[in-house]
């Protein structure tokens, strides 16, 4: 592989080669062995100064950014931007994020409803900007941490059948997903309802079905995807529980999926509509191990963006 990290930023995989995505996946394994340690804190990123960002409400992926970033001895600084920053009195993100790099800090984690903010915020500060979810575009440390959990329990990605079942349409994290994972020699197939999978999905060199069983039968992993109502200007099916129906996966309809099957879920679950409990909690189910990864891969990412010097 033996490339080295050149970028300042992280906003997307969109724009990275297999051989990036590969190095940080590889550096992620060596952090993970750090998690495992009775002392789990390096000095890697000591004298630095992160500040987080989140515009959006978060619990795994600020909370995983923030333990990161202390583990590698990182000073930080959170807001949650519209309630306790000064945007509330009118204050527009560029002056905000000028302000805040003016006391001199290393790296800004962001998260915000508007795709593209992320790559707007690069333009404004020296910064380096990790994007942690920008609207319905990215969510590159997710998608990482996705490919990072299946590489660990198949040993491979080129190869793999992944399928992606739910609101395609709203999902940052099938985005940088499908991004990543094609880029990476994994067949992916998106599943949901007509007025869930955006007619563009397709150009993205993805299998597209609306056929629950097609979609499953011969996938090595599930990602199921909640559905975002709250991205939603109108309903895009009658009812929760009719898209239970037909798309949930659960004892009856995981009959059809290889007995070996890995269920992952970017969280947060909404129990019984998406995936039954008992699914959730079983021992094809790897969601809490996406949560550890996502610690490692985060300190791989930050460690990269900041220079990666000393481990
Ligand atoms: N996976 C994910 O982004 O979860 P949060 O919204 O809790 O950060």
């Amino acid at each position: 592989m033996a490339i080295k990290w050149k970028r300042k930023d992280l906003v997307g995989l969109k724009d990275l080669s297999k051989e990036e995505i590969e190095l940080i996946l590889e550096t992620a394994k060596s952090f993970k062995e750090i998690s495992e340690r009775p002392v789990k804190k390096v000095p890697t990123l000591q004298g630095k100064t992160i500040v987080n960002l989140f515009f959006e409400p978060s619990t795994r992926t600020r909370s995983s950014f923030e333990l990161a970033e202390k583990r590698l001895s990182a000073d930080i600084m959170s807001f949650s931007g519209t309630s306790t920053s000064s945007i509330v009195k009118g204050e527009t993100i560029k002056d905000m994020a000028r302000n805040i790099e003016a006391l001199k800090i290393d790296m800004i984690v962001v998260r915000h409803g508007a795709s593209g903010m992320p790559h707007r915020l690069t333009q404004f500060v020296n910064a380096g900007v990790v994007n942690a979810g920008d609207g319905i575009n990215e969510h590159p440390t997710q998608a990482l941490l996705d490919m990072f959990t299946l590489k660990e329990k198949k040993g491979r990605i080129e190869g793999l059948k992944v399928t992606f079942i739910g609101d395609i349409s709203h999902s940052r994290v099938a985005r940088s997903n499908i991004w990543g994972l094609t880029k990476l020699g994994a067949h992916v197939t998106v599943c949901g309802p007509a007025t869930m999978l955006p007619v563009e999905i397709a150009k993205m060199g993805v299998r597209v079905t609306n056929d629950l069983k097609e979609a499953i039968s011969e996938a090595d992993a599930i990602t199921l995807l909640r559905i975002q109502l709250e991205r939603q200007d109108e309903p895009l099916f009658p009812s929760l529980r009719e898209y239970a129906n037909t798309f949930q996966i659960n004892k009856d309809t995981l009959k059809y999926a290889k007995p070996d099957v890995l269920i992952m879920h970017p969280g947060p679950i909404n129990r019984n509509v998406e995936l039954a409990d008992d699914i959730a909690d079983s021992d094809n189910s790897v969601i809490l191990r996406q949560v550890t990864n996502g610690l490692a891969t985060r300190m791989a990412v930050l460690y990269l963006i900041s220079g990666g010097t000393e481990r």
